[in-house]
């Protein structure tokens, strides 16, 4: 089953917004495979951001990631990357559309509540920095399978 990678950043924490935004996720019938609450460090960040190492506003982005606290998660469902980002919406808040996370919480050029991955390989190499094998669940509820249509593709 195809995974991605969803951090609720600083802000989303400090503003208490997890409930709210876990719940999307929720209603849209995506498995939370894996949950933690922790702190990045700047190596982590490093690691994680190695991407966008050379971006002018690469400084402030690991100073915004390492601020606070965080909760990691990993989704699991069919198309899960490209439905958690149209979930999320534009990178920044002012320029997201209305109903989507970032369109609805958020305004700022900096603060933008949460992390997708982008790609089956970001994901990937993303999971693999936050979570052991073993701390990633795989299960079913009894809704599952009037979310998803077995067999469809
Ligand atoms: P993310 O990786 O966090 O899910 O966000 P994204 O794909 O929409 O955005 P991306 O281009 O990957 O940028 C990663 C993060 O860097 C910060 N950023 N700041 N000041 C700027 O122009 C700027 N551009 C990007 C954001 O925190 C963005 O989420
Ligand atoms: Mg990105």
């Amino acid at each position: 089953m195809e995974q991605t990678l969803i951090i609720l950043k600083p802000d989303c924490i400090q503003r208490r917004l997890v409930g709210r935004i876990v719940k999307r996720f929720e209603d849209k019938g995506l498995t939370v495979a894996g949950m933690k609450l922790m702190h990045i460090t700047k190596d982590l960040a490093d690691r994680h951001y190695a991407p966008h190492k050379d971006k002018p506003f690469y400084p402030g982005l690991i100073e915004y990631i390492t601020s606070g606290p965080v909760v990691v998660m990993v989704l699991s469902g069919a198309g899960v990357i490209n439905m958690a980002r149209k979930l999320m919406g534009k990178t920044f808040g002012f320029e997201a559309e209305p109903g989507t996370i970032r369109g609805d919480f958020g305004a700022s050029k900096t603060y933008n509540l949460i992390h997708g991955s982008d790609a089956p390989e970001s994901a990937e190499t993303e999971i693999a920095l936050y979570f052991q094998p073993n701390e990633l669940l795989s299960y079913e509820t009894p809704a599952h399978k009037w979310t998803f249509k077995p067999g469809e593709s």
